[in-house]
């Protein structure tokens, strides 16, 4: 199985491929199916705990998070596969432009705005459903996988994240159920009934969290050690003790990995396939320039072609194998 960041290398890849033809301008189907590639999306109420999940995920600490602190415009994540591994910057999409120019897009993580039932005192009436519609706008575009946080110290029938989510991907298909704050329910009771899918059936599996409470962000306990305590709650719990290698957020980012990887692979062929098309393309037009050629437009296509002829390999390698292209 692919890792998250092997997978961030084979995003990071596709796009460039695309990035270059798109500059070239050969083929007005490829910025779709750039805009094709997934997106991870987290969705809840406030506090529901998005920030922290979409942190376990990649293993590292970088969004805003905590009590009091509310996450106003969606935060655009692109994690980016470098020498020195996986590095990550935030950027916000009042700058739209930014990401074009930014090629190195690879996988995109959301954190968007949490939504709200009522509007706080100085916020004006209309914020409960402009949050709500911005919120949407994101999820219901088909590529949008959707982290539906809801905690478990709430009851799942009031899920904000769970009613969005059904409206737009009714089948479940594309949606997560990530059950946080496990360690804050009641005494006596658990999260059984949602767990194993009986509340709330999705087509992937709910997975239970434990996140850093407040305290924990207080004193500055890093992702490691809360990972740990994770790991251990459900180890060690009597409810959930049955449950715990499919438990926690390190099976989230694993779970979420192995979508993202059939997602993905299964985007290749029409990629791959457009990616032969411009060779051909690109090849028919260096005959008709000369070959060798001196100018510079011939060689900058040139230059592309190559690109292209690589590109091509690495989609046979991520194919097992196959032929994505067709008969070349
Ligand atoms: P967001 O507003 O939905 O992005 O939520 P945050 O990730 O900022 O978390 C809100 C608060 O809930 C913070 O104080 C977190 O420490 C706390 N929190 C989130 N998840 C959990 C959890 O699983 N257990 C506990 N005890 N606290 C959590
Ligand atoms: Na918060
Ligand atoms: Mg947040």
């Amino acid at each position: 199985m692919a890792t998250m960041e092997s997978l961030i290398g084979l995003v990071n890849r596709i796009q460039r491929a695309c990035t270059v033809l798109g500059d070239y301008g050969g083929d007005s189907a490829l910025p779709t199916l750039w805009e094709a590639l997934p997106s991870v999306v987290v969705v809840g109420g406030q506090s529901s705990g998005k920030s922290s999940v979409l942190e376990s995920i990649v293993g590292r600490d970088f969004l805003p998070r905590g009590s009091g602190i509310v996450t106003r415009r969606p935060l655009v994540l692109q994690l980016q596969k470098t020498e020195q591994g996986l590095q990550e910057y935030a950027e916000f999409l009042h700058m739209p432009k930014k990401r074009v120019t930014d090629f190195f897009v690879n996988l995109t993580l959301i954190d968007l705005p949490g939504l709200t039932k009522v509007a706080i005192e100085g916020q004006p009436e209309s914020i409960v459903q402009d949050i709500e519609n911005m919120v949407r706008s994101y999820v219901e575009k088909p590529n949008c996988i959707i982290l539906a946080i809801t905690p478990a110290n709430q009851d799942i029938a009031t899920s904000d994240a769970i009613k969005i989510a059904r409206e737009v991907d009714p089948k479940g298909e594309r949606t997560f159920g990530v059950l946080t704050k496990l360690d804050l329910m009641d005494k006596g009771t658990n999260a059984l009934e949602v767990l194993e899918g009986r509340s709330y059936r999705l087509q992937h599996p709910w997975v239970g969290i434990v996140n850093r409470s407040q305290a924990d962000i207080n004193k500055n306990v890093d992702m490691i050690a809360a990972r740990q305590r994770e790991r251990e709650f459900f180890a060690t719990s009597p409810d959930y003790g049955h449950l715990s290698s499919k438990m926690g957020s390190e099976y989230l980012a694993k779970l979420l990995s192995k979508h993202l990887e059939s997602v993905i692979k299964a985007r290749i062929p029409g990629i791959a396939s457009l990616i032969n098309r411009s060779i051909d393309e690109l090849e028919a037009e260096l005959d008709h320039l000369g070959r060798p050629v001196a100018i510079d437009a011939g060689a900058q296509l040139y230059t592309i072609l190559e690109l292209c002829r690589a590109f091509d390999q690495i989609f046979k390698e991520h194919l097992d194998g196959g032929r994505p292209g067709g008969d070349r």
